[in-house]
């Protein structure tokens, strides 16, 4: 008997959206699935303002097919010398700003504009602690002597608990946490939460890079050990409140994964949902599956859950699905979960 499993329409709470023919090209998978979709402010220009959020907003608007059935983009506010409070302020009581997102100086993809030292917004983080708008935290250490993979540790350990210490009642989203240094610092605090992601949840280092190298699933944070996959899968399938689903969903061009220097992440929008509902599903624990993709979040950040609901369900025969999509311009993006998504069917429960 095939497995099925109905869950409110999810929340994407991180996801790179991209602008120009990147934009066309993956918003659809965003809009037509997900409700809530927190969107990424690292476009090659930073959105550091609330003029600057209201045209991009503008712009995933435009893009959005008309048939996509509730989407609401939230937009954030990179954490830079750009970002001024009282603009922030503004943003966040007109409704357009929903969040502020931090990166670390040179760690990931667009992130120049980042901070060397998340104390130095200090003054920022006094204003969103008071109004309570939320900060979401790349967090992993850009010290070269650390080891790559245990720079999230040292990230959590060095920046941001003195954050957490200096600003308890502040809202904080550690992103993508990748390893169980995250998991622990996310239940040490509790006004903190945590997105994970599809790829952290069904792959391990090894098969980053073992036969070979796949940039495929080249990222940041780096996927991490079997070890702090399992800790993360435990963690989610439990249901435990403070963790929810957020892909980041990162496209990038195949030339520019497969080149030289291969760019960190990895585009999952189309078929994210479909791993995570395997994962659920191998772990026979489909019960919480809702939680983790579209209660916790939308408690987190102050929503109810969707009142439309999808039904997955997990096929005896394998489906045929598509493995890239195609720029206007020719571009190529690999679509990860290829394999998880042909086993499954997801359609809108006509209830
Ligand atoms: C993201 C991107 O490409 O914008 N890359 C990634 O590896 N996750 C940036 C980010 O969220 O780190
Ligand atoms: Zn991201």
């Amino acid at each position: 008997m095939a497995l099925t499993i109905t869950i409110p329409r999810p929340d994407d709470w991180h996801v790179h959206l991209r602008e120009g023919e990147m934009l066309d090209a993956v918003i659809g998978y965003t809009s037509l699935r997900f409700r809530y979709a927190m969107v990424m402010p690292n476009l090659s220009t930073p959105i550091a303002t609330t003029d600057q959020a209201i045209t991009y907003r503008k712009l995933i608007d435009q893009a959005t097919p008309a048939e996509s059935p509730d989407f609401h983009p939230l937009m954030t506010l990179y954490c830079s010398s750009q970002l001024e409070a009282i603009d922030l302020l503004h943003g966040y009581k007109e409704g357009i700003v929903k969040a502020v997102k931090y990166y670390p100086a040179g760690a990931t993809t667009n992130s120049k504009s980042g901070g060397s030292s998340m104390m130095d917004f200090a003054h920022i983080f006094t204003t969103m602690q008071d109004a309570g708008i939320p900060l979401l935290v790349h967090a992993e250490s850009t010290n070269p002597a650390i080891d790559i993979y245990d720079r999230e540790a040292a990230f959590l350990e060095h920046e941001l608990d003195i954050v957490c210490n200096n600003f308890p009642e502040m809202k904080v989203t550690v992103e993508h946490i990748s390893t169980s240094a995250g998991v622990d610092f996310v239940n040490a605090h509790e006004t903190v939460g945590a997105s994970v992601t599809p790829h952290h949840l069904s792959r391990n280092r090894s098969d980053m890079i073992s036969p070979a190298f796949h940039a495929d699933l080249f990222c940041k944070p780096v996927i991490n050990s079997e070890s702090d996959r399992r800790i993360l899968v435990q963690t989610v399938t439990s249901g435990s409140p403070s963790f929810f689903l957020g892909t980041d969903s990162a496209p990038h061009p195949t030339k520019a994964k497969y080149g030289k220097e291969a760019k960190a992440g990895i585009f999952n929008a189309a078929y994210g949902l479909e791993v995570v509902a395997e994962i659920f599903a191998t772990e026979n624990k489909l019960e919480n599956l809702a939680a983790f993709t579209s209660e916790n979040g939308a408690a987190f950040y102050g929503y109810t859950p969707a009142e439309e609901h999808l039904v997955l369900t997990r096929e005896q025969v394998e489906i045929e699905v598509a493995t890239h999509l195609s720029t206007e311009s020719g571009n190529e993006v690999v679509l990860f979960g290829a394999e998880e998504a042909s086993h499954w069917t997801i359609q809108a429960s006509i209830d």
